[in-house]
């Protein structure tokens, strides 16, 4: 299959390339689009053969359910069996937003989109292009990120050709993603409600709208074996670069120290650190992001565990990040990248 390129900005998303996707999404295929968070790998939600191209495309396990996207409350009537009034406060709060809910599944949405599942999780994207591609295929769309099972997310059009190139007819170029890690997943199934994946909306924020809310364990432990998992996502090594990471957990001057004696000893091994760094870790250093500012690791992460594979080392040592606010997000997809690895210097 040839995949075909096409720009849209996001300043005036209406065009050729929103009314091309519209085309493809209404004739069952699939096309990649850019959202605020990462870029997702969309398809027509209401049709079963459509979004089951998905699993295939991605080579996604068949009992990882699917993020359904909506334009409207309209859409959110349509998904949800029924809408509770903590999901139209949460609505008002965060939507257009990168904050998913899982509520009760109504019978329109397949069950493939859920995995099977009695429940659906539902995301109302802020990104232009995402909402205009949504409005003008006039259905809600399935998408999950848009890069092959186990890699890290695509944050932009460049990362999902090298994931989807021959895979998928188009791909919507919007630029570089504003949040650069998936959405928040919260669950109002479960009493308190429960965060099952942190993201760009903090567990403080939905507090404050929701009253208690709880972070499942899963978000940053390592599950036992066997053990239940509300979200299927959480139970796979996800956001895998090739490379093998290893997060040092401890000050700049502990963290410098420990690599500079991993390469003495032949090592070779990258410093994924943060921005200004790059003299204290030695060469070669990939920044993610600055050390205050997790907002700017969340947006720098991912590209920068893609570029960790291009520069042919064994290992990459990673400073740790805060598990506070946003950093919490940047911690849950590092330690997955690092399949829980954590030295304590
Ligand atoms: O920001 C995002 O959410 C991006 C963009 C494209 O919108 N999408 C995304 O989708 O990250 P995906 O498929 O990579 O992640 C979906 C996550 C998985 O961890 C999955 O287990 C969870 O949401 N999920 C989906 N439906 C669920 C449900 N009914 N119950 C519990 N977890 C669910
Ligand atoms: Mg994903």
């Amino acid at each position: 299959m040839n995949t075909q390129l096409l720009s849209c900005d996001p300043a005036a998303p209406e065009g050729e390339a929103v009314r091309r996707a519209a085309e493809l999404l209404r004739a069952g295929e699939l096309v990649a689009i850019p959202t605020e968070t990462v870029y997702g790998l969309a398809a027509n939600a209401l049709d079963p053969k459509a979004v089951e191209k998905i699993f295939l495309a991605k080579g996604r396990p068949q009992d990882n359910p699917l993020i359904v996207h909506i334009a409207d409350l309209d859409g959110l009537r349509l998904c949800a069996k029924e809408v509770p009034e903590q999901a139209l406060n949460l609505a008002q709060a965060f939507w257009p937003g990168p904050l998913t809910m899982v509520l009760p599944r109504s019978e329109r949405i397949p069950g493939i989109c859920s995995a099977g599942m009695p429940t659906v999780a539902v995301r109302m994207p802020s990104h232009p292009v995402a909402a205009a591609v949504i409005r003008a295929s006039g259905v809600p769309l399935a998408a999950p990120s848009a890069n092959l099972s186990g890699r890290p997310s695509p944050t932009c059009a460049r990362h999902v050709a090298l994931d989807m190139n021959g895979r998928i007819p188009l791909i919507v170029d919007g630029g570089d993603c504003g949040v650069g890690v998936e959405s928040t997943v919260v669950t109002l199934c479960s009493d308190p409600p429960r965060v099952l994946r942190p993201g760009g909306i903090t567990p403080a924020q939905l507090s404050r709208v929701l009253g208690e809310v709880t972070v499942d364990p899963a978000v940053t432990k390592p599950l036992a074996p066997g053990q239940k998992v509300l979200s299927p996502g959480m139970k796979y090594k996800h956001y895998a670069p090739k490379t093998r990471v290893i997060i040092l957990r401890g000050p700049l001057a502990r963290y410098a120290e420990y690599i500079r004696a991993k390469r003495a000893e032949g090592e070779n091994c990258a410093a994924l650190c943060f921005a200004g760094e790059e003299e204290a870790a030695g060469s070669p250093a990939l920044p993610y992001g600055a050390e205050n500012d997790p907002a700017s690791q969340a947006k720098g992460l991912f590209r920068a565990l893609r570029r960790l594979d291009t520069l042919g080392v064994e290992t990459a040592y990673a400073r740790c990040p805060e598990e506070t606010g946003v950093g919490l997000a940047v911690y849950n997809r590092l330690i997955r990248a690092a399949a829980f690895t954590i030295i304590n210097l």
